[in-house]
This record gives C-alpha cells, sequence and structure tokens, in this order.
C-alpha cells in the first residue's frame, strides 16, 4: 500500500516545522521542510550578491541548485551544492529578504517541481504554504495550524534569544504580521487552507499535544498510524 502524504500549511511562527518533524518521525515518514528551501535560494542569492527582487537571476540560480534535505539527530540539516547551510538560512538577514524570493513565480515553480519530485510516492509530511492547495493536493491529510500573532512572536523571540540573537518584541511582532500579510496577499500560491483541510488553532497548546491531535486525525482520517 502506497505510503501516506500529510500537508501542513500556516503562518510563521505557527509551529508547523516542530510539529511536522515529530509527526514524520512517530508515522515514519520523511519531512520535508519546504520553508527551508525558499530560505536556502535567498541565502545563495545575498551570499552571491544577486538582486533577490530580480526574477529572472534569481531564477537561474534556484534552477541550478542543488538543494537536499537530510535528517539529523531529530533534526533537518540543509545543504546546497554540497555545503551545510542549515544555520545561515535562519539568520534574521536570510528571513528578511525571503518573502521576494518567495513570490517570485518562476522560483516557485523550480520548488514546487522539486517538491512534487519528493513527494511523488508518498511518504512525506511536508509543511510550507501552499501544500495543500497546490504543491501535494491529493494528500491524504491536511492541516492548517494557526496560532495567535502574540503566541507566534512570542515563539520566534524565544528561538531567537536561544540561538543568540538580540531582539526587540515589537519589532519582530511586526515583522511576523508583514510576513503573514505578504504571504497571504502576493499573487502567486498565497498562504490560504486547502478546503479540505483541518483547522487546529495551536494557542496555548504544547506541541506534545499539537502532534497528538495530528496523529490522532492520521488514525481516524485514513485508517493509518
Ligand atoms: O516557514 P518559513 O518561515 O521557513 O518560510 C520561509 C518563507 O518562505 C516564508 O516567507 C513563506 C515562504 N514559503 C512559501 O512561500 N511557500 C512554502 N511552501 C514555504 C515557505
Amino acid at each position: 500500500m502506497r505510503p501516506i502524504s500529510v500537508a501542513i500549511d500556516g503562518p510563521a511562527g505557527a509551529g508547523k516545522s516542530t510539529v511536522a518533524r515529530q509527526v514524520a518521525e512517530h508515522l515514519h515518514l520523511t519531512y520535508v521542510d519546504t520553508g527551508a528551501m525558499y530560505r536556502a535560494v535567498t541565502f545563495e542569492a545575498l551570499r552571491l550578491d544577486v538582486d533577490v527582487t530580480d526574477e529572472g537571476a534569481v531564477a537561474r540560480l534556484a534552477k541550478h541548485m542543488d538543494i537536499a534535505l537530510k535528517p539529523s539527530k531529530g533534526e533537518v540539516d540543509v545543504f546546497v551544492n554540497g555545503r551545510q547551510v542549515t544555520r545561515d538560512i535562519r539568520t534574521p538577514e536570510v528571513t528578511s529578504h525571503v518573502s521576494a524570493v518567495a513570490g517570485n513565480p518562476q522560483v516557485r515553480k523550480i520548488l514546487v517541481k522539486k517538491q512534487r519530485e519528493m513527494g511523488k510516492n508518498g511518504g512525506v509530511v511536508m509543511d510550507g504554504r501552499d501544500i495543500g492547495t497546490h504543491v501535494l493536493p491529493d494528500a491524504e491529510l491536511k492541516v492548517f495550524l494557526t496560532a495567535s500573532i502574540d503566541e507566534r512572536a512570542q515563539r520566534r523571540y524565544e528561538e531567537l534569544v536561544r540561538k543568540g540573537y538580540r531582539v526587540d518584541w515589537d519589532q519582530l511582532k511586526e515583522e511576523i504580521r508583514l510576513r503573514d500579510e505578504k504571504d497571504q496577499n502576493r499573487k502567486h500560491s498565497p498562504l490560504k487552507p486547502a478546503e479540505d483541510a483541518i483547522h487546529l488553532d495551536t494557542t496555548g497548546r504544547s506541541v506534545p499535544e499539537v502532534v497528538q491531535a495530528i496523529l490522532e486525525l492520521s488514525r481516524t482520517k485514513v485508517g493509518g498510524g
């Protein structure tokens, strides 16, 4: 029997990647972090001094990039052309430029093709913004994760402080609000729930609770798990 696919979409900081990774572990599926792919292209453009708003130039870069996601010690390591960029793609600089790259239709086409290739035999938990609507429209289970903006800002704040960055809470919250706005209003594949997605609000809920809720859904909806 073909293994199931799970699509997890939602706004920045809703807890998608932590939850998706753990769901994948429990169900013995492969976790695919599609945001990391948009970040990898952004990082490479900044590193090579390619203007992130130059659609053609960034698309050429994306087309010739080999992006690999490799699970390691409960995390996922990201490689670009064999070079490890796991930490480099999470810097505030990459975060502040990634919306331009994610809004580039040519880049989206290239990355969506790679993502569909990764999911073509099922067996993946993929997280992003357009997975249930566009990348894997036939996924057996689609979850749309949300959380209040204050809670999402607080989670990002704690994550950045843990990594040693100095951050201003209000500024961080404003950046998240702006990124949501850009993700929701962009012309190509905007962030929106698939019609058949199940909405889960993670505000005030712990990661294990949310993971359990999704595992439960995978059992009731598809008889898997
Ligand atoms: O989930 P993240 O913060 O790592 O995503 C980085 C950016 O990439 C974010 O601004 C939204 C965008 N993105 C997207 O447009 N489509 C996806 N499937 C995944 C991420």
